[in-house]
Protein backbone atom coordinates (compact mmCIF):
# COMPACT_ATOMS: atom_id res chain seq x y z
CA UNK A 1 0.00 0.00 0.00
CA UNK A 2 1.34 3.24 -0.90
CA UNK A 3 0.38 6.97 0.34
CA UNK A 4 -2.49 7.38 2.97
CA UNK A 5 -4.70 4.28 3.59
CA UNK A 6 -8.40 5.15 2.67
CA UNK A 7 -10.09 2.52 3.34
CA UNK A 8 -10.57 0.11 6.94
CA UNK A 9 -8.69 -2.64 5.12
CA UNK A 10 -5.87 -0.44 4.98
CA UNK A 11 -5.79 0.68 8.36
CA UNK A 12 -5.41 -2.86 9.25
CA UNK A 13 -2.33 -3.34 6.98
CA UNK A 14 -0.41 -0.56 8.95
CA UNK A 15 -1.76 -1.83 11.72
CA UNK A 16 -0.28 -5.06 11.18
CA UNK A 17 2.67 -3.05 9.96
CA UNK A 18 3.36 -1.44 13.27
CA UNK A 19 2.38 -3.83 15.60
CA UNK A 20 4.35 -7.18 16.97
CA UNK A 21 3.17 -10.43 15.80
CA UNK A 22 1.80 -11.30 19.23
CA UNK A 23 -0.73 -8.09 19.51
CA UNK A 24 -1.93 -7.70 15.82
CA UNK A 25 -2.57 -11.60 15.78
CA UNK A 26 -4.67 -10.78 19.45
CA UNK A 27 -6.52 -7.91 18.01
CA UNK A 28 -6.88 -9.52 14.58
CA UNK A 29 -7.77 -12.98 15.37
CA UNK A 30 -10.94 -14.96 16.23
CA UNK A 31 -12.07 -18.53 17.71
CA UNK A 32 -10.23 -21.95 16.53
CA UNK A 33 -11.21 -22.26 12.37
CA UNK A 34 -12.34 -17.97 12.46
CA UNK A 35 -14.93 -19.60 9.87
CA UNK A 36 -17.51 -16.50 12.08
CA UNK A 37 -14.18 -14.46 12.09
CA UNK A 38 -14.64 -14.39 8.40
CA UNK A 39 -18.46 -14.79 7.83
CA UNK A 40 -19.10 -12.21 9.70
CA UNK A 41 -17.47 -9.88 6.89
CA UNK A 42 -18.79 -12.31 4.36
CA UNK A 43 -22.10 -12.33 5.52
CA UNK A 44 -22.38 -8.21 4.59
CA UNK A 45 -21.23 -8.98 0.78
CA UNK A 46 -24.03 -10.94 0.01
CA UNK A 47 -26.53 -8.45 0.31
CA UNK A 48 -27.00 -5.91 -2.24
CA UNK A 49 -28.37 -1.99 -1.96
CA UNK A 50 -31.45 -1.27 -3.42
CA UNK A 51 -30.93 2.59 -4.53
CA UNK A 52 -33.66 5.05 -5.46
CA UNK A 53 -33.19 7.55 -8.32
CA UNK A 54 -34.15 11.37 -8.51
CA UNK A 55 -34.61 11.65 -4.82
CA UNK A 56 -33.29 15.35 -3.42
CA UNK A 57 -29.97 14.55 -1.72
CA UNK A 58 -28.20 17.73 -1.63
CA UNK A 59 -28.26 17.58 2.35
CA UNK A 60 -27.61 14.44 4.02
CA UNK A 61 -28.29 14.07 7.83
CA UNK A 62 -26.56 11.04 9.22
CA UNK A 63 -27.29 12.07 12.80
CA UNK A 64 -29.20 10.29 15.26
CA UNK A 65 -30.35 9.50 18.99
CA UNK A 66 -29.33 6.58 20.82
CA UNK A 67 -30.74 5.96 24.07
CA UNK A 68 -31.81 9.72 24.81
CA UNK A 69 -28.09 10.99 23.41
CA UNK A 70 -27.18 12.77 20.14
CA UNK A 71 -24.42 11.40 17.93
CA UNK A 72 -23.25 12.27 14.70
CA UNK A 73 -23.76 9.39 13.28
CA UNK A 74 -25.33 5.91 14.34
CA UNK A 75 -21.32 4.75 15.25
CA UNK A 76 -20.36 4.06 18.17
CA UNK A 77 -17.19 2.32 19.50
CA UNK A 78 -17.44 -1.02 20.55
CA UNK A 79 -15.56 -1.95 23.60
CA UNK A 80 -12.63 -3.66 23.88
CA UNK A 81 -9.56 -4.63 25.60
CA UNK A 82 -5.98 -3.30 25.90
CA UNK A 83 -5.60 -0.41 24.07
CA UNK A 84 -2.50 0.44 25.00
CA UNK A 85 -1.11 -2.52 23.18
CA UNK A 86 -1.58 -0.65 20.14
CA UNK A 87 -1.49 2.65 21.62
CA UNK A 88 0.86 3.74 24.40
CA UNK A 89 -2.22 6.47 24.92
CA UNK A 90 -4.46 3.49 24.85
CA UNK A 91 -7.78 4.04 25.30
CA UNK A 92 -7.50 8.06 26.52
CA UNK A 93 -6.36 8.49 22.84
CA UNK A 94 -9.45 5.87 21.74
CA UNK A 95 -11.98 8.49 23.40
CA UNK A 96 -10.19 11.36 22.40
CA UNK A 97 -11.08 10.30 18.57
CA UNK A 98 -14.87 9.37 19.95
CA UNK A 99 -15.35 12.95 21.21
CA UNK A 100 -13.80 14.86 18.37
CA UNK A 101 -15.91 12.72 15.58
CA UNK A 102 -18.88 13.42 18.38
CA UNK A 103 -19.69 9.52 18.39
CA UNK A 104 -20.25 7.06 21.67
CA UNK A 105 -17.39 5.77 22.94
CA UNK A 106 -17.55 1.88 24.57
CA UNK A 107 -15.19 1.11 27.06
CA UNK A 108 -13.80 -2.27 28.13
CA UNK A 109 -13.88 -3.49 31.83
CA UNK A 110 -10.81 -4.86 30.50
CA UNK A 111 -8.95 -1.11 29.33
CA UNK A 112 -5.84 -0.56 30.29
CA UNK A 113 -6.60 3.33 30.93
CA UNK A 114 -8.52 3.57 34.13
CA UNK A 115 -11.90 4.36 34.03
CA UNK A 116 -10.86 8.00 36.10
CA UNK A 117 -8.11 8.46 33.11
CA UNK A 118 -10.46 8.18 30.23
CA UNK A 119 -13.18 10.07 32.13
CA UNK A 120 -10.93 13.12 32.93
CA UNK A 121 -9.45 13.08 29.42
CA UNK A 122 -12.43 13.15 27.22
CA UNK A 123 -15.87 14.54 26.90
CA UNK A 124 -17.44 12.07 24.59
CA UNK A 125 -20.87 10.38 25.59
CA UNK A 126 -19.25 7.24 27.22
CA UNK A 127 -20.84 3.69 28.45
CA UNK A 128 -19.00 1.34 30.32
CA UNK A 129 -19.19 -2.29 29.10
CA UNK A 130 -18.84 -5.18 32.33
CA UNK A 131 -17.99 -8.90 33.04
CA UNK A 132 -19.23 -10.30 36.00
CA UNK A 133 -16.36 -12.18 37.91
CA UNK A 134 -16.81 -14.66 40.84
CA UNK A 135 -15.69 -11.56 43.15
CA UNK A 136 -18.85 -9.89 42.15
CA UNK A 137 -18.18 -7.35 45.10
CA UNK A 138 -15.28 -5.96 42.43
CA UNK A 139 -17.69 -6.16 39.73
CA UNK A 140 -20.12 -3.78 41.86
CA UNK A 141 -17.13 -1.68 42.78
CA UNK A 142 -16.39 -0.76 38.85
CA UNK A 143 -20.08 -0.25 38.50
CA UNK A 144 -19.74 2.27 41.07
CA UNK A 145 -16.56 3.91 39.56
CA UNK A 146 -18.28 4.30 36.44
CA UNK A 147 -21.46 5.94 37.63
CA UNK A 148 -19.38 8.43 39.32
CA UNK A 149 -16.90 8.83 36.35
CA UNK A 150 -20.30 10.07 34.38
CA UNK A 151 -20.47 6.69 32.55
CA UNK A 152 -24.06 7.14 31.07
CA UNK A 153 -25.00 3.29 30.52
CA UNK A 154 -23.64 0.20 31.31
CA UNK A 155 -23.52 -3.02 28.66
CA UNK A 156 -23.35 -6.57 30.23
CA UNK A 157 -21.44 -8.87 28.02
CA UNK A 158 -23.37 -11.96 28.40
CA UNK A 159 -21.42 -14.25 25.81
CA UNK A 160 -18.53 -14.76 27.72
CA UNK A 161 -18.40 -16.91 30.61
CA UNK A 162 -14.98 -18.68 29.58
CA UNK A 163 -12.74 -17.22 26.89
CA UNK A 164 -12.95 -18.68 23.48
CA UNK A 165 -9.85 -20.76 22.37
CA UNK A 166 -7.52 -18.07 20.12
CA UNK A 167 -5.31 -20.17 18.64
CA UNK A 168 -3.13 -17.30 17.71
CA UNK A 169 -2.88 -16.27 20.86
CA UNK A 170 -2.37 -20.14 22.57
CA UNK A 171 0.59 -20.36 19.71
CA UNK A 172 2.23 -16.80 20.37
CA UNK A 173 1.94 -17.39 23.97
CA UNK A 174 0.14 -14.17 24.32
CA UNK A 175 1.27 -12.94 27.80
CA UNK A 176 -1.54 -10.94 29.73
CA UNK A 177 -1.20 -7.14 30.14
CA UNK A 178 -2.17 -4.94 32.30
CA UNK A 179 -5.43 -4.50 34.04
CA UNK A 180 -5.01 -1.04 35.99
CA UNK A 181 -8.55 -1.28 36.87
CA UNK A 182 -8.54 -3.78 39.17
CA UNK A 183 -5.01 -3.04 40.82
CA UNK A 184 -5.23 -4.05 44.28
CA UNK A 185 -9.00 -5.25 43.83
CA UNK A 186 -7.79 -8.98 42.61
CA UNK A 187 -4.79 -11.00 41.72
CA UNK A 188 -3.49 -9.91 38.29
CA UNK A 189 -1.22 -12.84 38.36
CA UNK A 190 -0.85 -14.51 35.13
CA UNK A 191 -1.37 -18.65 34.74
CA UNK A 192 -0.06 -20.10 32.39
CA UNK A 193 -0.70 -24.20 32.66
CA UNK A 194 -3.89 -24.12 30.86
CA UNK A 195 -2.78 -23.10 27.32
CA UNK A 196 -3.19 -19.00 26.66
CA UNK A 197 -2.32 -17.18 29.43
CA UNK A 198 -5.20 -15.36 28.99
CA UNK A 199 -7.42 -17.96 28.82
CA UNK A 200 -6.73 -19.27 31.90
CA UNK A 201 -6.84 -16.11 33.48
CA UNK A 202 -9.95 -15.43 32.28
CA UNK A 203 -11.48 -19.03 33.70
CA UNK A 204 -9.93 -17.80 36.84
CA UNK A 205 -11.80 -14.60 37.18
CA UNK A 206 -15.00 -14.83 35.55
CA UNK A 207 -17.88 -16.08 36.56
CA UNK A 208 -19.54 -19.14 34.46
CA UNK A 209 -22.71 -19.22 36.84
CA UNK A 210 -23.79 -15.97 35.12
CA UNK A 211 -27.27 -16.42 34.24
CA UNK A 212 -30.77 -14.47 33.39
CA UNK A 213 -31.60 -13.74 37.50
CA UNK A 214 -28.63 -12.16 37.43
CA UNK A 215 -29.70 -9.17 35.72
CA UNK A 216 -32.04 -8.49 38.59
CA UNK A 217 -29.07 -8.06 40.77
CA UNK A 218 -27.15 -5.82 38.37
CA UNK A 219 -30.40 -3.33 38.46
CA UNK A 220 -30.45 -3.51 41.72
CA UNK A 221 -26.73 -2.00 42.05
CA UNK A 222 -27.02 0.48 39.78
CA UNK A 223 -29.34 3.54 38.49
CA UNK A 224 -27.54 3.05 34.85
CA UNK A 225 -29.72 1.87 32.06
CA UNK A 226 -28.12 -1.79 31.05
CA UNK A 227 -28.25 -3.05 27.58
CA UNK A 228 -27.00 -6.34 26.81
CA UNK A 229 -24.07 -7.44 24.55
CA UNK A 230 -24.11 -10.90 22.79
CA UNK A 231 -27.77 -11.72 21.63
CA UNK A 232 -27.88 -13.62 18.54
CA UNK A 233 -31.42 -15.14 18.46
CA UNK A 234 -35.16 -13.91 18.73
CA UNK A 235 -35.85 -15.51 21.90
CA UNK A 236 -32.80 -14.43 24.04
CA UNK A 237 -33.61 -11.10 23.04
CA UNK A 238 -37.20 -11.24 24.11
CA UNK A 239 -35.74 -13.11 27.85
CA UNK A 240 -33.60 -9.63 28.11
CA UNK A 241 -36.36 -7.63 27.36
CA UNK A 242 -38.35 -9.51 30.11
CA UNK A 243 -35.16 -8.89 32.12
CA UNK A 244 -35.64 -5.22 31.62
CA UNK A 245 -32.51 -3.80 29.34
CA UNK A 246 -33.08 -1.03 28.03
CA UNK A 247 -30.86 -2.10 24.48
CA UNK A 248 -30.15 -5.23 22.83
CA UNK A 249 -26.62 -5.89 20.95
CA UNK A 250 -26.65 -8.54 18.48
CA UNK A 251 -22.76 -9.48 18.84
CA UNK A 252 -20.65 -12.71 18.70
CA UNK A 253 -17.71 -10.59 20.13
CA UNK A 254 -16.16 -10.00 16.95
CA UNK A 255 -15.86 -13.90 16.19
CA UNK A 256 -13.62 -14.23 19.42
CA UNK A 257 -16.07 -16.48 21.64
CA UNK A 258 -18.21 -19.34 19.71
CA UNK A 259 -16.75 -20.72 16.10
CA UNK A 260 -19.77 -20.99 13.93
CA UNK A 261 -21.98 -18.93 15.71
CA UNK A 262 -24.03 -17.28 13.16
CA UNK A 263 -22.23 -13.65 11.37
CA UNK A 264 -24.52 -10.99 13.39
CA UNK A 265 -25.96 -9.45 10.19
CA UNK A 266 -26.86 -12.53 8.74
CA UNK A 267 -29.80 -12.72 12.50
CA UNK A 268 -30.07 -8.99 12.75
CA UNK A 269 -33.63 -9.01 11.57
CA UNK A 270 -35.03 -11.95 13.88
CA UNK A 271 -33.46 -10.05 16.92
CA UNK A 272 -35.35 -7.17 15.61
CA UNK A 273 -38.71 -8.97 15.02
CA UNK A 274 -38.69 -10.37 18.29
CA UNK A 275 -37.79 -7.20 19.86
CA UNK A 276 -40.93 -5.15 17.68
CA UNK A 277 -39.59 -1.86 18.44
CA UNK A 278 -39.81 -1.88 22.73
CA UNK A 279 -35.84 -1.18 22.70
CA UNK A 280 -32.94 0.10 20.09
CA UNK A 281 -31.16 -3.04 18.55
CA UNK A 282 -27.62 -2.22 17.92
CA UNK A 283 -25.18 -4.64 16.17
CA UNK A 284 -21.42 -5.45 16.06
CA UNK A 285 -18.83 -7.74 13.55
CA UNK A 286 -17.76 -7.15 10.88
CA UNK A 287 -18.26 -3.55 9.81
CA UNK A 288 -15.94 -1.94 7.81
CA UNK A 289 -17.34 -0.16 4.92
CA UNK A 290 -20.49 2.84 5.40
CA UNK A 291 -22.26 0.54 2.90
CA UNK A 292 -21.81 -2.28 6.32
CA UNK A 293 -23.34 0.20 8.41
CA UNK A 294 -25.99 1.28 6.07
CA UNK A 295 -27.16 -2.26 5.58
CA UNK A 296 -27.24 -2.80 9.24
CA UNK A 297 -29.83 0.07 9.35
CA UNK A 298 -31.88 -0.39 6.77
CA UNK A 299 -32.03 -4.11 8.58
CA UNK A 300 -33.40 -2.82 11.31
CA UNK A 301 -30.15 -1.66 13.62
CA UNK A 302 -30.46 1.60 15.16
CA UNK A 303 -26.63 2.15 14.94
CA UNK A 304 -23.65 0.04 14.97
CA UNK A 305 -20.61 -0.36 17.04
CA UNK A 306 -16.98 -0.22 15.38
CA UNK A 307 -14.51 -2.75 17.26
CA UNK A 308 -11.20 -3.89 15.16
CA UNK A 309 -11.30 -0.52 12.90
CA UNK A 310 -10.78 1.17 15.88
CA UNK A 311 -7.98 -0.39 16.98
CA UNK A 312 -5.97 -0.45 13.64
CA UNK A 313 -6.84 3.09 13.67
CA UNK A 314 -5.20 3.47 16.64
CA UNK A 315 -2.34 1.48 16.18
CA UNK A 316 -1.23 2.83 13.07
CA UNK A 317 -1.52 6.51 14.20
CA UNK A 318 -2.94 7.25 17.99
CA UNK A 319 -5.92 9.36 18.46
CA UNK A 320 -5.48 10.93 14.94
CA UNK A 321 -5.92 7.40 13.46
CA UNK A 322 -9.12 6.58 15.65
CA UNK A 323 -10.70 10.31 13.97
CA UNK A 324 -9.43 8.94 10.76
CA UNK A 325 -11.18 5.93 10.58
CA UNK A 326 -14.41 6.91 11.94
CA UNK A 327 -14.58 9.65 9.57
CA UNK A 328 -13.57 7.42 6.63
CA UNK A 329 -16.47 5.30 7.79
CA UNK A 330 -18.98 8.27 8.18
CA UNK A 331 -18.11 9.60 4.94
CA UNK A 332 -18.63 6.45 3.51
CA UNK A 333 -22.01 6.11 5.11
CA UNK A 334 -23.14 10.34 3.70
CA UNK A 335 -22.00 8.75 0.20
CA UNK A 336 -23.86 5.65 0.53
CA UNK A 337 -27.11 7.53 1.65
CA UNK A 338 -26.77 9.82 -1.09
CA UNK A 339 -26.22 7.18 -3.81
CA UNK A 340 -28.98 4.98 -2.29
CA UNK A 341 -31.83 8.50 -2.32
CA UNK A 342 -31.84 8.30 1.76
CA UNK A 343 -31.21 11.88 3.51
CA UNK A 344 -31.68 10.75 7.13
CA UNK A 345 -31.17 7.59 8.75
CA UNK A 346 -35.35 7.10 9.32
CA UNK A 347 -35.19 7.08 5.32
CA UNK A 348 -33.34 3.64 5.37
CA UNK A 349 -35.67 1.31 5.35
CA UNK A 350 -36.02 -2.41 4.77
CA UNK A 351 -36.74 -2.20 0.76
CA UNK A 352 -33.26 -0.65 0.67
CA UNK A 353 -31.21 -4.26 1.08
CA UNK A 354 -31.70 -7.21 -0.19
CA UNK A 355 -30.32 -10.69 1.11
CA UNK A 356 -28.94 -13.43 -0.79
CA UNK A 357 -32.55 -15.49 -0.26
CA UNK A 358 -34.46 -12.54 -1.55
CA UNK A 359 -32.60 -11.79 -4.76
CA UNK A 360 -32.54 -15.96 -5.40
CA UNK A 361 -36.50 -16.05 -5.37
CA UNK A 362 -36.79 -12.95 -7.62
C1 LIG B 1 -13.16 -7.30 21.77
N1 LIG B 1 -14.49 -7.33 22.18
C2 LIG B 1 -14.79 -7.15 23.51
N2 LIG B 1 -16.08 -7.10 23.91
C3 LIG B 1 -16.40 -6.88 25.20
O1 LIG B 1 -17.58 -6.84 25.52
N3 LIG B 1 -15.41 -6.69 26.13
C4 LIG B 1 -14.09 -6.72 25.81
O2 LIG B 1 -13.22 -6.53 26.66
C5 LIG B 1 -13.76 -6.99 24.45
N4 LIG B 1 -12.45 -7.07 24.07
C6 LIG B 1 -12.13 -7.20 22.75
C7 LIG B 1 -10.80 -7.17 22.36
C8 LIG B 1 -10.48 -7.20 21.02
C9 LIG B 1 -9.05 -7.16 20.62
C10 LIG B 1 -11.50 -7.29 20.04
C11 LIG B 1 -11.17 -7.30 18.58
C12 LIG B 1 -12.81 -7.34 20.42
C13 LIG B 1 -15.57 -7.45 21.18
C14 LIG B 1 -16.01 -6.09 20.66
O3 LIG B 1 -16.72 -5.37 21.62
C15 LIG B 1 -16.93 -6.23 19.43
O4 LIG B 1 -17.98 -7.08 19.75
C16 LIG B 1 -16.21 -6.74 18.19
O5 LIG B 1 -14.91 -6.25 18.11
C17 LIG B 1 -17.00 -6.34 16.95
O6 LIG B 1 -16.45 -6.91 15.82
P1 LIG B 1 -15.43 -6.15 14.83
O7 LIG B 1 -15.95 -4.74 14.63
O8 LIG B 1 -14.11 -6.17 15.51
O9 LIG B 1 -15.48 -6.98 13.60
Amino acid sequence: MAGEPVNVNEFQELARKVLPKMYYDFFAGGAEDEYTLKENIEAFHRITIQPRILVDVSRIDMSTVILGHKTSAPIILAPSAAHQLAHPEGEVATAGGAAACNVIMGLSFMSTCTVEEVASSCNAVRFFQIYVFKRRDVTEFMVRRAESNGFRAIILTADTPRLGRREADIKNKMISFRLRNFEGLISTDVVSDKGSNLAAYAEEILDPSLCWKDIAWLKSITKLPILIKGVLNGEDAMKAIEAGVVGIIVSNHGARQLDYSPATISVLEEVVQAVQGKVPVLLDGGIRRGTDIFKALALGAKAVMIGRPVIYGLAAKGESGVKQVIEMLKNELELTMALAGCCTVDDITRSHVKTEKERFLC
